[in-house]
């Protein structure tokens, strides 16, 4: 029978102990503070925004937006950057993605310090990953890895399959199983025979951002599947990467959509700037 992982559980649990963390940091002077930059009106980064902004609320870490209008220039957005970078009451930035078309995304993403860096999406984060002493981690994979270590499931010596490749979840994903001593796949389109290779995984990851595209035959008995899709269906309703009803008998371990991954990634965000704060004071 599975283990329904319950991602907010989790959540809960770690917010609990930073909660307590910065509260000690607090006494001795160190106030970590993350700022959010949102540019333009989109409505999903508008309720990511305020998500990661009740995060903050709740441990104790303090937040500033900064709104920025849709037609605001790649220029404009790195002259915040830079006086952030420059500001000592600022643990970390993150720019919430996507910014709109006339912006370089790049350019943005490089001009964050890699010390505020709390997405860890600045290319010398990002080398560090992948030589294994990374201080900011990614915060989706790393959310995927607490939960892993929360149930007991240690993944040294096990292979792990990844469905999808991108640079925010697939590759970072397969750097952190690798440096958890896994035997790792990383799957893309272009895969032969994915279902042949999805099945010969003990932990499953499936960000590809198609709904339901892990089906039954694609998991082995027994195997632990990580569902990272945010997806609708046909009927327009939430659902994941992964097909829940005819996978989950097959599985031990499997996180739901909604409630499964999703509220992680905020909670290692919180962890970085906890990190960012602690390591800018030397403490
Ligand atoms: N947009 C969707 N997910 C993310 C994320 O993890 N970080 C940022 N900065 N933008 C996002």
């Amino acid at each position: 029978m599975a283990n329904i992982i319950d991602g907010k559980k989790i959540r809960d649990y770690n917010l609990d102990i930073m909660k307590k963390e910065v509260g000690e940091l607090n006494d001795r002077g160190i106030f970590p503070c993350l700022a959010v930059i949102i540019v333009g009106n989109d409505p999903a980064s508008r309720v990511y925004v305020n998500n990661k902004k009740a995060a903050c609320a709740k441990t104790g870490i303090i937040s500033r937006e900064y709104a920025l209008p849709e037609e605001t220039s790649t220029e404009e957005l790195l002259a915040l950057i830079d006086k952030l970078n420059s500001d000592d009451e600022v643990s970390g930035i993150l720019c919430q993605l996507p910014v709109p078309a006339q912006i370089d995304s790049d350019a943005v993403l490089e001009r964050i310090s890699p010390a505020k860096d709390v997405d860890c999406f600045h290319p010398e984060n990002v080398g560090r990953l992948s030589i294994g002493n990374g201080k900011m981690l990614p915060c989706t994979p790393n959310g995927i890895m607490k939960m892993l270590e929360y149930e007991g499931i240690d993944p040294e010596g096990k292979t792990c399959v990844i469905i999808g490749r991108s640079n925010i979840v697939g590759k970072p994903m397969a750097m952190l199983m690798t440096a958890a001593n896994a035997t790792v796949t990383l799957c893309h389109r272009k895969t032969a025979n994915l279902a042949q290779v999805a099945s010969s995984a003990d932990i499953l990851v499936a960000c590809v951002g198609k709904p339901k595209f892990v089906t039954a035959d694609m998991v082995k008995d027994g195997a632990v599947v990580i569902d990272v899709g945010m997806d609708r269906d046909e009927n327009g309703k939430l659902c994941g990467d992964v097909d829940y009803d005819s996978v989950m008998p097959k599985t031990s371990y499997i996180t739901p959509v909604p409630g499964g991954v999703g509220p992680m990634t905020i909670t290692m965000l919180m962890r970085n700037t906890i990190t960012a704060a602690k390591e800018q004071k030397n403490s």
